[in-house]
């Protein structure tokens, strides 16, 4: 899964010969992969809610017969490469596996069957950063920049950019109060701020977690177009067509767990938009 200590150069010489210049290298390799989830507790009609979760959890400890397990197989027979420098976009009606197949690259969720082959680090923004509900926002942006692999020095220059990026504090000094006190949308912003503040070599976007205002939506946007230019590759997930066009030179277009197609942005977008009617 992490090949980041590979030799970026050491790829495909393997002969000596035909040494093709610039021959953009794979960054990301989807192999023949299905991704299955497993729901516990589920009989046929059974809410969720707490209890019905504690349940779950119990029966799963005792490590009890499979009873009430549900499957999901949510991304079928998917294989692709993805090279250097290219902006991929990610296409596909609401539960057709766009997301699980993202966290899948970030290396988040395992692979039923198949395989997932990174060159570098995949960083999928918004989620990477497992914060603490009991720390300031301060200290979580802190601690998120120390996961990302910062240094203290970055930290010291970057942190309040962060915050003030998040807009956090635009209706108080949140950034000093714990992350309990956020609402779910402030503390998605606080996420995202901390993944947008470092350049990554495999970048994941899942614009349905890049939430917030409009003044906070174009900040992101202008930030993910600063970070692509950087990123060795970039996936985006996104309901807004527009947005693909604008940043994709390649278009997935996922349909039930499988790859529908695979091509040239304006090809996929025309096949896609013609299966939806228009519509995202
Ligand atoms: N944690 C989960 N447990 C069980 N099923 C899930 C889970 N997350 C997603 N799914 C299911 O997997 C399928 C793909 O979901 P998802 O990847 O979120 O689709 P998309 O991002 O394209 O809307 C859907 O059928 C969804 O209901
Ligand atoms: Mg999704």
């Amino acid at each position: 899964m992490d090949a980041a200590e590979a030799a970026p150069e050491a790829s495909t010489s393997g002969t000596g010969a035909a040494p093709a210049p610039t021959a953009p290298a794979p960054t990301v390799v989807v192999d023949a992969v299905d991704i299955v989830y497993r729901v516990h507790g589920a009989g046929p009609a059974l809410a969720r809610g707490a209890a019905t979760a504690a349940l779950g959890r119990i029966l799963r400890r005792r490590g009890g017969a499979d009873a009430g397990v549900r499957t999901v197989h949510a991304v079928r027979g998917v294989t692709f490469t993805a090279l250097r420098g290219e902006a991929v976009g990610l296409v596909g009606t609401n539960g057709s596996g766009k997301s699980t197949l993202l966290k899948a690259i970030a290396g988040l969720l395992p692979v039923e069957r198949g395989h997932v082959y990174t060159d570098g680090r995949p960083s999928l923004l918004g989620v990477d950063a497992a914060l603490m509900n009991d720390l300031t926002g301060e200290r979580n942006v802190r601690l998120g920049c120390l996961a990302m692999g910062m240094s203290p020095e970055q930290i010291q220059k970057r942190g309040p950019g962060i915050v003030d990026f998040s807009g956090i504090d635009d209706k108080g000094d949140f950034s000093t109060l714990p992350m309990r006190t956020y609402s779910s949308g402030m503390a998605a912003r606080l996420r995202f701020s901390i993944g947008a503040a470092m350049d990554h070599d495999v970048l994941l976007i899942d614009e349905a977690l890049a939430t917030g205002d409009r003044a906070f939506q174009q900040r992101s946007q202008a930030r993910i177009r600063a970070l692509r230019e950087r990123a060795g590759t970039v996936f985006l997930v996104s309901h807004n067509n527009k947005s693909i066009r604008d940043t994709c030179d390649r278009v997935l277009w996922l349909e039930h767990g499988k790859l529908r197609l695979d091509g040239p942005t304006a090809e996929v977008m025309k096949e896609y938009e013609r299966f939806t009617g228009g519509k995202s």
